[in-house]
């Protein structure tokens, strides 16, 4: 409990909650150019590309499209503010914690502002965007800053008469490509620990969503990081994805969207300079609901688990496995909840769901429906589009979903909940890990040796227990097998973003 003196007590500071936000009404969009060396540039094609709110399916503003050539140009920035002696490489490492530190203050600033640009562009609820959304944002910016003057090397006792020690130094030039989902947590998911470590960064952000990101260029700017720091470049897959992950002069590349694209972007980084790279990729991800669990618990979880973003999570608990005993329980209480939740306008303070990012998305979740419905899971609820809704989709309900449905072994990514059902442990276990991939799992049981049992089987880069999307600044989230490759967050992100050095020196054995 927090006391009302602003001390701590119980390990809690006394930190009031920002007010209840309001959008910011009539905002103009300022920020649309490619943003290189702290200044906005035009795109040398000439060419510019819409951005468009899912929720009106109006067009917000055209972005400047970028090329290979802006890519060239950016890079060309990034590369010379990394050069030795240059301001930012002079920068010592609490002067970076310090930038980033007053990085965070103008994202807190501007925090309405930003979640605003982010509810147009995404179509996702303000207050998720103002609450979760930005809230990482600040988060993941300030523990990172924390880490600037921490990155230590080691002492190592070695053989001969000499001194070993080791230097985490920064990699280079990043890049950074990420999703249309969450667009700016992920941006700053690899921009805030590619500073902190000393590297220098080119971004493309989703063609979906590219305001966020350019509006953070505008506070990366006020900051005063110095020029070519960070580049962003909005701009398709294709042109500026491809010019990114396959330059020579970009050392390392994180990457967060589809596997099939992810690949592509292992294979441009091998065969180019062996850049390093991180991949987040797709999960289909098992919730295990044990019978005694708490049913409560477990079934808010497992709705929210699957239907927050709309779906759009790559942590969606897209494979629900309930035991026998309480499956039809589970189903028709999970049921009610689906047909309870929010849709509509996303400014509304109300809405919960709001419309799928675009056509493209919208039509596979459609499909993948009906491909629900023709391989014979029951649907308890929903199933189509809300008519005459654009993109909104009504929050969907299957049970009797068998392991070799499509709906249980592809990534749906909108807002359909399949349940499935188990009788023991052994077979879950079985079952959870017999897919490609590996990024999140949950477990709801009262029972500590069950929990921990699976918490050691289950083939996923987190497992969470009792609790859903619990995800922290300080705690490292990445997929094992086909969700990806590398962490981000925590300590373990600083491993992704800098070299070790070993220095050895040889001390003269005749010296006194
Ligand atoms: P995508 O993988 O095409 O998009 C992610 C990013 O990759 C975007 O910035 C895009 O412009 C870029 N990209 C596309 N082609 C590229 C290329 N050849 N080289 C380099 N970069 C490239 O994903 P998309 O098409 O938007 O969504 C398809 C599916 O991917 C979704 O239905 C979902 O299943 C999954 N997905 C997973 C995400 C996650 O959080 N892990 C996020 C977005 C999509
Ligand atoms: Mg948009």
């Amino acid at each position: 409990m927090a006391t009302t003196n602003g001390a701590v007590e119980n390990g809690q500071p006394d930190r009031k909650p920002p007010a209840l936000p309001r959008p910011v009404r009539s905002l103009e969009v300022e920020f649309t150019k490619i943003f290189i060396n702290n200044e906005w540039h035009e795109s040398k094609s000439g060419k510019k590309f819409a951005t468009y709110n899912p929720s009106t399916l109006e067009k917000i503003c055209e972005v400047e499209e970028g090329d290979k050539l802006d890519v060239d140009k950016a890079v060309e920035a990034a590369h010379a503010a990394f050069q030795r002696g240059s301001p930012w490489r002079r920068l010592d490492a609490l002067g970076r914690g310090w930038l980033l530190h007053q990085l965070a203050d103008l994202v807190e600033r501007d925090r309405a502002i930003l979640a605003t640009l982010e509810t147009m562009d995404t179509g996702k609820p303000f207050l998720h965007a103002f609450f979760i959304d930005l809230e990482g944002c600040i988060k993941t910016l300030r523990y990172f800053a924390g880490w600037a003057d921490k990155i230590q090397g080691r002492t190592i006792p070695t053989d001969d008469n000499v001194v070993c020690f080791t230097r985490h130094e920064p990699i280079g030039v990043c890049g950074a490509i990420t999703p249309w989902n969450f667009p700016l947590l992920m941006l700053v998911w690899k921009l805030a620990p590619a500073l902190c470590c000393g590297n220098t960064i080119v971004v493309k952000p989703a063609e979906q969503t590219p305001l966020t990101a350019l509006y953070l260029g505008s506070l990366i700017k006020e900051v005063g990081f110095p020029p070519g720091v960070v580049n962003i470049v909005p701009g398709f897959g294709p042109t500026v994805g491809a010019a990114i992950s396959s330059h020579p002069h970009i050392s390392k590349i994180a990457f967060t969207g589809s596997t099939e694209v992810g690949k592509l972007v292992k294979e441009a980084a091998s065969r180019s300079n062996l850049k390093r790279v991180t991949l987040e990729l797709g999960g289909k991800n098992p919730c295990i609901v044990c019978a005694d669990a708490d049913l409560d618990l477990a079934v808010e979880c497992a709705h929210q688990g699957v239907f927050f973003n709309q779906g759009q999570c790559c942590t969606a608990a897209s494979r629900v496995f309930v035991e026998e005993q309480i499956y039809p329980e589970f189903v028709r209480r999970s049921v009610e909840y689906a047909k309870k939740r929010p849709i509509g306008d996303p400014f509304d303070i109300r809405t919960e769901q709001g419309p799928q990012i675009d056509q493209k998305q919208f039509d596979k979740i459609l499909d993948l429906i009906e491909s629900g419905k023709k391989e014979g899971a029951k649907l308890e609820c929903g199933g189509s589009a809300m008519e005459d809704r654009g993109l909104f989709i009504k929050p969907t309900v299957f049970s009797e979903v068998t392991d070799t449905m499509r709906i249980a072994k592809e990534e749906i990514f909108g807002p359909v909940q399949p349940i499935l059902k188990f009788k023991n442990i052994e077979e879950v276990i079985k079952r959870a890990n017999s897919l490609e991939y590996g990024l999140t799992a949950a477990v709801f049981t009262k029972n500590l040796d069950k929990a921990l049992k699976l918490a050691s089987a289950l083939e996923s880069g987190t497992v969470w227990i009792n609790c859903y999307n619990a995800i922290y600044a300080q705690a490292p989230f990445g997929g094992f097998k086909m969700s990806g490759n590398g962490r981000e967050l925590g300590e373990y992100a600083l491993a992704e973003y800098t070299e070790v050095k070993t220095v050895t020196i040889k001390l003269d054995d005749k010296s006194p």
